[in-house]
């Protein structure tokens, strides 16, 4: 196809290509990408990918089927990512100290460190999706959701028991924070709820207690959830929630 000169009209044919390539062009699939994909469909990790289920700018996320069920496909933009605020949160975190310093390695990095810390979520044992294959900008998890649908955020749906949705979260924060992680984007946004109980998904950006700001990260993930928790009816006090998740030991919060 010819390439468009500055304000020179085009046929009415080429007007309609030219506008087709550029809605492919900003579409996800890159044909890195696609390569990528297609590599995971021979694997046999997937059969298809079926639709997105979110489009951001930092990333997209498909559902994608299986021989026996569904998967998550999240996939990183490269051109928009801000890979700046991405080596932010690197800091300190010796998986990560000896990165390359360019947009692709610091994406390519950011999608194994999720991959990563969703290990470490299944470890101990906290509800969100199990990883399952990473490849450069692209991360395949557990589906959450029901019958192929997806499941909604709390943002979206709420809950009915926001009392014991609460516990349950202030619950992964403290065992988080034990085994020295901080989730770091912890928000209504990031929780799906499933079959009545919380999911945390959106653990790019989770970081080790050596991280410089880890403990400032904390104080934010704790205020936003009480913050969202009591318009929903349910109040606790920051500092006592705060005091309860950083003792080490086993106090029940009251
Ligand atoms: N494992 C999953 N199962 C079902 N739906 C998912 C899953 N992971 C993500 N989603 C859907 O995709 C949306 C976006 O996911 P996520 O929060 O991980 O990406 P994001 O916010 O675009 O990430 P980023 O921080 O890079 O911008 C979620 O709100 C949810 O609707
Ligand atoms: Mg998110």
């Amino acid at each position: 196809m010819a390439r468009r000169l500055w304000k020179r009209k085009l046929p009415a044919r080429e007007e309609k290509q030219y506008k087709e390539k550029r809605k492919l062009e900003s579409a996800v699939f890159d044909v890195k990408t696609l390569q990528l994909l297609s590599n995971f469909i021979k694997k046999k990790i997937v059969k298809s990918i079926d639709y997105p289920m979110a489009t951001g700018k930092e990333a997209d996320v498909f559902r994608a089927s299986t021989e026996t069920g569904y998967l998550a496909v999240k996939i990183y933009r490269i051109e928009t990512s801000n890979f700046l605020k991405m080596q932010d949160y690197m800091l300190g975190d010796p998986r990560f100290s000896n990165m390359k310093k360019n947009k692709w390695d610091v994406v390519f990095a950011w999608t194994k460190k999720e991959f990563r810390n969703l290990s470490l979520f299944e470890e101990f044992g906290i509800n969100a999706p199990r990883p399952i294959a990473f490849k450069k900008n692209v991360l395949i998890m557990d589906f959450i959701g029901e019958e192929g649908v997806p499941d909604s955020t709390l943002k979206q749906m709420g809950t009915e028991t926001p009392e014991k949705t609460l516990e349950s979260l202030l619950g992964f924060v403290k065992k988080l924070y034990k085994n020295s992680l901080v989730h770091a984007d912890l928000s209504e946004y990031n929780i799906l709820m499933h079959m009545g109980e919380p999911y945390i998904i959106d653990v790019g950006q989770a970081v080790l207690l050596n991280h410089p700001k880890a403990e400032e990260f904390l104080e934010r993930d704790v205020r936003t959830l009480l913050k969202y928790f009591k318009n929903h009816g349910v109040t606790k006090d920051e500092g006592e929630v705060l005091k309860w998740v950083r003792d080490r030991g086993e106090v029940t919060l009251t």
